[in-house]
This record gives structure tokens, sequence and C-alpha cells, in this order.
């Protein structure tokens, strides 16, 4: 097996290619400013939102928010593995992809497939071997699974007991912290570890390649939590994966449409009543990350929710999130069970066929306006037109003409307004669809706090690292939203200055901060590039002033006898200064 590529090849790589350049092989850009604009390929539209920087060799849509360097392009664009995407782009610039020598310790991600299989086996065999195997038996069959679907989805037991698979990975020559990296153990605060997964009947969860990336453990009969999952970890990322997608391509390469259920329960039932189409999100709302995938794989989406509230709401985040990803032949369609029922209990109970005749099913512009009309009085001309003004934020996120279309007509219905008067109400030439985009208002850049503009301007502008210092910095070791800290951004610049903004966002590949890094990457900061020094000095004079006045208060809470000589030194300072 292959190690590592070593970090310092990314950032070569990325230095040596342009990603204006890249991009150009796939589709037209054309100059706008100092960046290139094209039409978005990874939703559709029919006005360029597709923005790439050659100085901050980095492309970002307004209209999706797909962003990354020409590695995250590749890999989004030609659906490749990021290892797939560097030696891509390696022949391109015609560089050798090299590899980091392998030691024992530090292990690739590679090697967390390899233990997490080691697990599942583990598990999968104790639900034959264990001593008290007949309490998982027994709740399965209680459950109505077959021993044949039991099988199929690899449903396996952690028995009770602090280290039982940490001893049988031991065994196998993988140590303790290796199990934690792969989510299976956890580190006691004393020292030592134990099983994360114990009593419970264990769901392995695959990605699209089949491969093991973590697991949901269910409780047998009652207990909390109901499901335990592993945490994020190399591999698993709770955003990104579908439960189910595996065992749905296995039996049909060739699917049509995929029905996004909630719990694990639902995929395994559905499937074994012949309705393997089905996949669910791992305890997590649908984010845009999930409508990617699924529409990689098919062009019909059905989102299938309990009918409470909490479905609801999250029916409504999903349709949030598809909304710019209605397209072409695309479609998404919502369909809510009778209250009290989950997909796993209709089928049970209306078998294949009635399942989903049970349920109450819209289209995408059904369920948006049969939402919005509960909040307006449609008796009044005043709330029919309201229900346009609300309507609109959404409609003009679809981005083609013929989804829109039947949107429109069913305003009209329900508004009693003319549809052409709706179009241009909302904004939609009736001939040429959208106007340009903007970034949009929630990423106005003066809405955020000093610290994140300051980090902002630093991510786009790394060079401008060298007016900060550490004193400054220490000042500014406070989280951020998401816990950022412009301390790691700049110690990592300082160390190794990247060469570009994409290259510096590399280094957070897979890591938590990955996302809101490169959310404030891409912050619209309406500063002309000879403005950017200047203002990025003002934010820092403020951000010491500030850091300075508080500092100033902490020794001010002091009682006056008790303060050290530099505390003395500083307060003196502090008030020659004001
Ligand atoms: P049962 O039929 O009772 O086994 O569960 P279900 O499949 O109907 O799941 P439910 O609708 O209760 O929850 C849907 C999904 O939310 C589950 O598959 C889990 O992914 C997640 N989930 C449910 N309960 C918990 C919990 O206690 N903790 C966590 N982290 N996730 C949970
Ligand atoms: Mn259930």
């Amino acid at each position: 097996m292959a190690g590592r590529i070593p970090e310092q090849f990314i950032a070569d790589l990325l230095a040596r290619v342009d990603i204006v350049e890249l991009v150009e092989g796939y589709m037209p850009l054309r100059k706008a400013g100092k960046d290139f604009q094209g039409l978005c390929p990874f939703h559709g539209e029919k006005t360029p939102s597709f923005t790439v920087s050659r100085d901050k060799q980095f492309f970002h849509c307004f209209g999706c928010g797909a962003h990354g360097s020409a590695i995250g392009f590749l890999m989004k664009h030609r659906n490749l593995e990021f290892v797939e995407a560097v030696e891509e782009l390696a022949g391109v610039a015609g560089m050798e992809v090299p590899r980091e020598a392998r030691s024992q310790r530090s292990s690739g991600s590679r090697d967390l497939f390899t233990i997490l299989e080691h697990a599942r086996a583990f598990y999968e065999a104790q639900l034959r071997q264990s001593s008290e195997k007949q309490l998982a038996v027994d709740y399965l069959k209680k459950r109505g699974l077959s021993g044949e679907i039991a099988k199929a989805f690899r449903l396996g037991f952690a028995p009770s007991g602090w280290r039982n698979l940490l001893d049988t990975l031991n065994a196998a020559g993988i140590s303790e912290e290796q199990a934690e990296r792969a989510g299976l153990a956890i580190k006691r605060e004393r020292g030592g570890y134990y099983d994360r997964f114990r009593e419970r009947v264990m769901f392995p969860i695959h990605d699209r390649r089949g491969r093991v990336i973590g697991f949901g453990g269910r409780v047998i009969e009652n207990g909390e939590p109901k499901y335990l999952n592993s945490p994020e970890t190399e591999v698993f990322h709770k955003g990104r994966e579908l439960y189910g997608l595996h065992e749905a391509l296995a039996a049909n390469r060739k699917l049509g449409s995929l029905l996004v259920v909630e719990g694990y329960m639902d995929v395994v039932a559905l499937h074994q009543f012949g309705l393997p189409n089905v996949v669910a999100t791992l305890g997590t709302a649908v984010t845009r990350e999930h409508l990617d995938l699924l529409f990689r794989q098919v062009p019909e989406v059905v989102f299938c929710f309990d009918g409470d509230a909490a479905g609801k709401r999250a029916a409504w985040r999903a349709l949030e999130n598809a909304l710019p990803l209605v397209e072409g032949n695309r479609a998404v369609r919502f369909a809510f069970l009778p209250e009290g029922h989950d997909p796993d209990s209709a089928v049970r109970e209306f078998g294949a066929e009635g399942f989903l005749k049970a349920a109450r099913q819209f289209g995408l512009a059904d369920y948006l306006l049969d939402t919005l009309k509960l909040e307006v009085d449609l008796t009044t001309g005043d709330g029919r037109a309201r229900l346009i003004e609300r309507a609109k934020p959404y409609l003009t996120q679809i981005p083609s003409q013929s989804h829109r279309a039947g949107a429109v007509r069913t305003l009209a219905d329900l508004s009693k307004f003319d549809e052409d008067l709706i179009r241009r109400e909302l904004g939609l030439n009736p001939d040429r669809g959208f106007t340009p985009r903007r970034a949009p208002v929630l990423n106005r850049f003066t809405s955020r706090s000093l610290e994140e503009q300051a980090l902002a301007m630093l991510l786009q502008m790394p060079s401008l690292a060298a007016q900060l210092d550490e004193e400054l910095v220490g000042f500014c070791r406070q989280e951020l939203r998401d816990g950022l800290t412009l301390l790691e951004v700049w110690t990592s610049i300082q160390a190794r200055p990247p060469t570009s903004t994409a290259a510096l966002l590399e280094r957070w590949r897979d890591d938590p901060l990955e996302e809101p890094l490169a959310a404030l990457a891409t912050l619209d900061l309406g500063i002309p590039d000879s403005a950017f020094e200047s203002q990025f000095a003002g934010a820092l004079a403020r951000l010491r002033s500030k850091a300075e006045e508080q500092r100033f208060a902490r020794i001010k809470s002091i009682p006056f006898e008790q303060w050290t000589d530099e505390q003395r030194d500083i307060v003196r300072n502090y008030k020659r200064a004001r």
C-alpha cells in the first residue's frame, strides 16, 4: 500500500497549475473584473454565478455554494477521490506523485478502513457466537427482520463489557489509539480506553464503494441514547454520507429514483419488502452535499418524512437545500406518512405497494406554496400579494425556467394575479430568466465580528500575515464561531507561507474547520485589492485597542495592592495613551 502524499507536494502542485486554465478545459469562462465567470457546472443556471479567481487559485459559486481548489474542482467535476484528483492534476503538470514512507505510527485513512472492517467482522460474528447473542437475535426477530436481510446489511452485535472489541483489535496488532481514531474506542480522562459500542445492535455504515466508514448502534429494547453513532473521523462525515446507498447500488446499478428516509431501521425494512432504492441520513438534516451525492446517482429524489412537526421541519430544510439544484430532468418530491407511522411501520402495515399510497405526496413547488400559503390570508388581496412576496426568495433560487413555470402557474392560481405580473414581481424576465447574481446578503462582510473580518482578509490574502505579530495574535486566542482562531491560521501561514488561498485551505481538507474557513475565504469583502492592506491594518488597530481595553479591565478587577510591576506598567501606559 502506498503511503500518504506529502503536504509539501500538494503545495507545490497547486503552485504549478493554474485553476483558470484547468477549469477552461472543461467549460467556457469569461473575464469579469479580475476574476473569471461561467455557468456553474454543479447546478443548473442561466446566468453565471460561478467565479474562478486566479489570485486565490479558488473557485466559488454564489448560487449553489460549491467551492474549492484545483484539486477540489477535479474531485467534484469528475467525481474523483482526493488521491485520484491529485494524480490526475500531477499528470497535467508533469509531476510525479511522491509517497511518504509509511512509519508504524502514522497511518493514513486506508488503515482506518482496515480497522473498521475488522470491527464489522467482529460485530457480525458476535451475532452468531456471543454468549449474549440471544438478546440481539430476539430483538431483531421481534422487529420483523429476516436473517437474510440482517446478513445483507451485515448487521452485528456489540456485547456488554468494556474491552471486547479492543482486545480483538489488539490481538490483530491494532493499537488503542488507532481504534480511537477510527471512532471505535473512547479515551478515559484518567488514561486507558474502552469500547464505544456496548450492548447494541450494530448497523455498519458503508461508503458508496462499500468500505465500512462508521457504525450506528441501536440500544436493545429501551435505553438512552436510542442510537449511538460513530463520531466524525477522517473517513466518516455525516453530512456527506448516506446509509444504504451502497446496498441500493448493489441491488440495482441503474437506479431511477431514491427514497430518502430518516432511520436505519426504515432502510432495512423497506429493503426487506422489496424496495431497495432507499437511503437514510445519519441522524442529521439533509445537507447540500447529500443532495449533490443523490443527484449524481439519480434524477429523482423522494423525501419521506414522518407526518409530525419534526418531520415537517426536516422536510423544509431539505426543500431549502434542494431549490437551487432542480433543473433538467431532475425532480424532488415529498411524501408525508400518516401521523404515528414511520416508513418501517408503514411498510409492515400497508405492504410495499400500499406504503407510498398511504403517504401524502407533493411536488417541490406544491409543497413550497402549500406551506407558505398557511402564513397568509388568501381571502384578502393583501394576503394574496404577500404570498408572492413570501415566495419570491424561494422561487428565484430555482435555476431552471421550466421548473419555475409550474410554480408560477400555481402561484397565479392561488394569488389570482396574472402570471406575467408575477414573473415581473419576482424579477424574472419572461424570456431571459435571471439577472446576474451577487453574493447573498447573508454572506455580507460587515455583519461579521472584527476577528472574523480580520481572519477573512488573512485567508483571502495570506501575505497580510506579515502585518501581524505574536503579541497581537495572542490576544486573538479567543475562538470565533465554529472554533476558528486567527492564531491557528496565522501560525500555519508563518510556518509555511502558502502560494495562494487555495493552497492554504488544502491544509484543512477533511478537517472540521474546512467548511467554516472556506466560508470566510469566499466571503464577499467588497474591498478593492489596493485597499486590502490598509483595511487590514485598520482592523488590527481596532483589535489591538479592544484587547488592551480587555486587559486593562482585567487588571482593574484585581485589588490595586496586588498588582505586579508589569501590571502597574500596563495600567500606566494604557492611561497615558488615552
Ligand atoms: P427505531 O425504529 O426505533 O429503531 O428507530 P428509527 O429507525 O425509527 O429511528 P428514529 O426515527 O427514532 O430516528 C431516526 C434516525 O435518527 C436514526 O436512524 C438515527 O440515525 C438518529 N437517531 C435516533 N435516535 C438517536 C439518538 O438517540 N442519538 C443519535 N445520535 N441519533 C439518533
Ligand atoms: Mn422506527
